[in-house]
């Protein structure tokens, strides 16, 4: 069956909360979630405060597990291999300081790999007498077969793990993970995914992927409270895995041990199946697909506006060079920023390879007016900051 999809852009703009007035085209660093879900978190609340015993007692486990088993159906994993956990962070994590390294144990990482796992990454590296070692990605001129390439001339027989996203923060480039993990694997490299941005952005099957653990955001591109995530682990990564706070469930099994972290207020997760049911509306897989097209064109028109070029990330973010003096330091990308910010939009910059590069979103609530708006602003401030 054809997925229908509504209209979106300006049309379907009302579902949100946004400020009519500041301009969205970033949904990729924190979502932004429907009144809908919000309002079926609101009830969660309501039925925890009305009994707040009976509720964590009584009705937490098994709601949270059905949570848990219909994000399964959605990522192609039993509901069992789940746990929820607040943020793609918070799941490396659990992964990372779970895991046993020696003196001159290697742990692989992308140059491109997101700031916080690979803090956590360094963290745990520099606490075992281990090392933390990179990946080039392939940029501006990335292929597939390039990032393999990399991946597989930079693992050595000290590598114990790597950690791959799935797609890059400040390039926005999806990953060919499935391949990643046969090289690694093929090595005998166990891998952990940061999927932060995937879940609703591409497709997504653990199955298919193969990896060892995966973690992903649920307040990204689902659109769920902030506050929701995931970390899925293989069955036989689980008896080793725990949570990064240990509570009552220790040495009682994965579920055990993830489904409760002491109290706190579980409403974003269990709002996650409203969450999933928002995306199938708005047309699940043809949504998904149309803001791919839709980050391309938008990317292509800015870069047509400032006379650069984009990048072809394959997925809802993307990329085009800013019109500066190079090479670009990270105090421009910082000054550029906050004058977007103060012209009321935001788009995350990053200096790569001594060029400064604009991230662009691309969500059911934008439409290709949004980048010309955009488009704009980014043209007079490179004027402003490079003259
Ligand atoms: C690749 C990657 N990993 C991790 C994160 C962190 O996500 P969170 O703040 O939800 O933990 C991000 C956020 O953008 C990301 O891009």
């Amino acid at each position: 069956m054809t997925p229908t999809i509504p209209p979106l852009g300006r049309a379907i703009r009302h579902e949100w909360r946004l400020d009519p007035d500041f301009l969205t085209v970033n949904h990729g660093s924190f979502g932004a979630t429907p009144a809908c879900v919000l309002a079926v978190q609101a009830e969660w609340r309501d039925r925890m405060e009305a009994q707040p015993s009976r509720f964590m007692r009584a009705m937490l486990p098994g709601a949270l597990r059905d949570a848990a088993n219909r994000l399964g159906g959605f990522i192609g994993a039993p509901g069992a291999d789940i746990a929820f956990v607040d943020n793609a962070t918070a799941g490396c994590n659990a992964v990372l300081r779970s895991l046993q390294f020696a003196p001159g144990d290697e742990i692989l990482v992308l140059d491109h790999g997101y700031n916080a796992v690979r803090n956590t990454v360094r963290f745990v590296t520099e606490r075992a007498g281990a090392r933390m070692t990179e990946a080039p990605v392939p940029f501006p001129d990335f292929s597939a077969d390039r990032m393999v390439a990399s991946m597989q001339a930079a693992i050595t027989p000290r590598t114990r793990l790597a950690v791959i996203d799935h797609i890059t923060s400040g390039s926005a480039l999806v990953l060919p993970v499935q391949r990643l993990v046969e090289v690694c694997h093929a090595a005998g490299v166990p891998v952990l995914i940061d999927g932060a941005h995937a879940p609703a952005q591409v497709d997504l099957d653990m199955h298919a992927i193969g990896a060892d653990w995966y973690a992903g955001n649920c307040h990204k591109w689902l659109c769920a409270p902030k506050g929701a995530a995931f970390l899925w682990a293989a069955p036989q990564r689980q008896a080793a895995l725990h949570p990064v706070i240990i509570s009552h469930g220790l040495g009682g099994g994965f579920l055990a041990e993830f489904d409760w972290t002491g109290t706190r207020d579980f409403s974003a997760f269990l709002s996650v199946p409203a969450a999933l049911d928002f995306h199938a509306k708005l047309g699940g897989p043809a949504l998904r697909a149309r803001n791919i097209v839709l980050a391309m064109e938008g990317a292509a028109l800015i870069a047509r506006r400032l006379n650069t070029e984009p990048v072809a990330t394959g997925g809802a973010m993307g990329l085009v060079r800013l019109p500066v003096a190079e090479p670009a330091t990270a105090a421009l990308s910082l000054t550029f920023r906050d004058r977007l910010l103060a012209a009321g939009t935001d788009a995350p910059t990053h200096v790569m390879g001594g060029a400064l590069w604009l991230r662009l979103s691309a969500f059911a609530y934008n439409d290709l007016e949004d980048y010309a708006r955009l488009a704009d602003l980014a043209a007079r401030i490179s004027r402003e900051v490079s003259p």
